[in-house]
């Protein structure tokens, strides 16, 4: 049997998500992932004989199986996972969670390793340099170990570690929408990419990305998707259960939560 347990919040009130993040959130990470999904559609419309748009077309397509794989997950991975953040749809509509979040997962994985494979053996762009190559590689594995751990957590019914490894495999992912405005940036203030630029800027997308996940995760700002744990289908985003109680994501997790015991 289900026991509910109120805990409060230190100043004694308990937290809830504005209702506008229900849709702010989702329109925000849908906007982030715009240009590569964008972009991606582009080059798979050239593969099937339209226009020639994005730079660059015979090199990307000397690996189609892996082009192909790589931009349907991350175009599955970016938008269906912009929806598992929306706090109300997260605790109202479980079974559709633990559905689309199996598809993202599996997504997720396989961006990670599509993106690993083309890193590793498509010809290199004229400036990709070693320093970001391995970057990527380091890049993709983490981005395939959040993943991989967010759902080893879900099915250990560890919500809080579940929650903070699926915003760490979506942010690191999601560091390709970044990365449109760290190159942007760079292009305006120093000129054209060159091969400092294009690790730098890059890089600098992943990083941002990093920073923000981890200050969500410390703050609980994903929120009051931890006020549930999930109940008998275990899909709900972070309750406080094993080992991550006393973690940081927990503290905060659980400090304005009506925090249920599985
Ligand atoms: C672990 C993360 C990722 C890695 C390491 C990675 C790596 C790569 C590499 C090496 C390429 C070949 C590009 C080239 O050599 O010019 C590529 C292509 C591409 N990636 Fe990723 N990627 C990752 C995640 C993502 C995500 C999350 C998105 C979208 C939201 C994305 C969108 C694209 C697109 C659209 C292309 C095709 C570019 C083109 O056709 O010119 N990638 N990726």
């Amino acid at each position: 049997m289900s026991e509910y347990v109120q805990v409060p919040s230190p100043s004694g009130k308990s937290a809830a998500w504005s209702p506008a993040a229900n849709w702010l959130i989702p329109v925000a990470l849908l906007l982030l992932s715009a240009v590569p999904v964008v972009a991606g559609s582009l080059r798979l419309a050239e593969m099937v004989g339209g226009l020639p748009v994005l730079p660059d077309g015979d090199r990307v397509r000397s690996a189609p199986v892996a082009l192909v794989a790589h931009i349907v997950s991350v175009t599955v991975f970016s938008v269906l996972g912009a929806f598992q953040f929306a706090p109300r749809l997260r605790r109202r509509r479980r079974g559709w969670h633990r559905i689309a979040g199996r598809l993202v997962v599996l997504c997720g994985l396989l961006t990670a390793l599509t993106g690993l494979w083309l890193t590793l053996f498509l010809p290199r762009g004229a400036a990709d340099g070693d320093a970001l190559v391995a970057i990527r590689v380091v890049v993709s594995v983490a981005m395939a170990a959040c993943v991989c751990l967010g759902f080893v957590s879900v099915r250990r019914r560890d919500f809080a570690a579940h929650r903070s490894w699926m915003i760490r495999g979506y942010a690191i992912g999601m560091g390709a929408g970044t990365q449109f405005f760290t190159q942007m940036a760079w292009i305006v203030a120093v000129g054209p990419v060159t091969t400092v630029g294009t690790t730098s800027t890059l890089t600098a997308g992943w990083l941002i990305n990093i920073v923000v996940a981890e200050w969500i995760i410390l703050r609980g700002a994903a929120g009051p998707g931890r006020q549930s744990c999930g109940g008998a289908d275990g899909d709900g985003a972070a309750g406080v259960t094993g080992s991550a109680a006393g973690t940081p994501a927990a503290t905060s997790a659980v400090q304005p939560a009506v925090a249920r015991r599985c």
